[in-house]
């Protein structure tokens, strides 16, 4: 049974810089169910990090989250609005409950510290009382399922590869039991190989576990065997929501279609992919159209108007499936 474990609703963050306020995350909603991975992905500055830092209450001056609600359902309790939480009440559903992986994961390891001591002051930050032997043995279990050796525990990160950091960083991530865990481009750093090997990794625990994840990352072709469902951003919008499945096969946005045809595979033919033309806009000077009408080919070719008032929400398309775009049928008839 689906229940949802995430509600986000009209999540809006802005940044206000000297001359100018930018909408690096607009009015953007979505649900993510108990136990289901969804993946985000958007070229780069189309506003992936500033979601999930909108989610965690991560955001910094001169950014601010300017309207929005973030329901969390915890297990067995009542539904919460994490932004109306205090500071203090905030932090203890953080870590415990919603836990991270960013980008640049691997500065959170400490260089001055063993990965064990990493782990004991995770766990003593939220429960002073944990027993060092408990802890350690958890943490030799969290290892081994990131196909760790145990003896890591006693190494310092810079003993590590880069490969081997980020799976003690994911293992160090799911100390404390989290419920929902975001990772926002975990594997950029890493080669293909790698990456291949920790998404691997991550499917096995998320099973296991029984764990929700978030994943972002502007490389669709990453996540594509991953994830149940995929969201698409463009320009700080949400423009398309749906299973993965019909995402790759039945897109309802034109930016989504042309996405999918970019993506580079083991078996594909270079010179037939196609990446889109164009760039995406300066969240600055937006358009007054629809903002992917200066890219769309259905714009191009006299299909929609690109009406900005009609982009203001998402319409149902497929079952379970979003899209932003007004003009998707006549769009994608066939
Ligand atoms: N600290 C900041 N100050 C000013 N503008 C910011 C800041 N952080 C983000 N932005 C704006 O928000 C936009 C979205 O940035 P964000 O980092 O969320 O994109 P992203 O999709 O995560 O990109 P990437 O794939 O490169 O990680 C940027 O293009 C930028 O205009
Ligand atoms: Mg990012």
């Amino acid at each position: 049974m689906t229940e949802p474990i995430l509600e986000v609703k009209n999540l809006t963050v802005e940044f206000k810089l000297h001359d100018r306020t930018i909408r690096a995350c607009d009015n953007v909603s979505l649900t993510v169910n108990r136990g289901e991975i969804v993946g985000i992905i958007g070229e780069s500055g189309s506003g992936k990090t500033t979601l999930v830092f909108g989610i965690l209450n991560l955001v910094q001056a001169p950014g601010e989250v300017t309207a929005g609600q973030v329901i969390y359902h915890p297990k067995g309790g009542r539904p919460v609005d994490l932004r109306t939480l205090s500071p203090e009440e905030f932090a203890r559903y953080r870590w415990t409950n919603l836990t991270s992986v960013f980008q640049a994961a691997q500065n959170v390891l400490n260089p001055t510290l063993r990965v064990k001591e990493h782990f004991l002051e995770t766990v003593w930050a939220h429960d002073p009382n944990a027993r060092e032997e408990d802890v350690l043995a958890k943490a030799r279990d969290l290892l081994s399922q990131v196909r760790l050796e145990e003896r890591v525990l006693d190494c310092y990160p810079h003993q590590l590869s880069g490969g081997m950091k980020q799976r003690t960083i994911i293992a160090l991530s799911l100390i404390l039991n989290p419920d929902i865990i975001f990772l926002d481009e975990p594997t950029t750093a890493l080669d293909v190989i790698t990456q291949w090997y920790i998404l691997e990794i991550l499917k096995r625990i998320q099973k296991d576990h029984g764990l929700t994840m978030v994943f972002c990352t502007h490389d669709v072709s990453i996540i594509g065997s991953v994830v149940d469902r995929l969201g698409v951003m463009y320009a700080g919008e949400l423009v398309e929501y749906g299973p993965v499945l019909n995402m790759f096969k039945k897109p309802t946005h034109p930016y989504t279609a042309g996405l999918m045809t970019a993506i580079p595979s083991l078996r594909d033919d270079v010179t037939k992919r196609k990446a889109i033309p164009g760039n995406p806009p300066d969240l600055a000077n937006l358009p007054d159209s629809c903002r992917f009408a200066p890219r769309c080919f259905a714009h191009a070719q006299g299909l929609c108007e690109g009406d900005r008032a009609r982009t203001g929400q998402l319409y149902p398309s497929h079952p379970g499936q979003y899209t932003r775009c007004y003009s998707w049928e006549k769009v994608f008839k066939s």
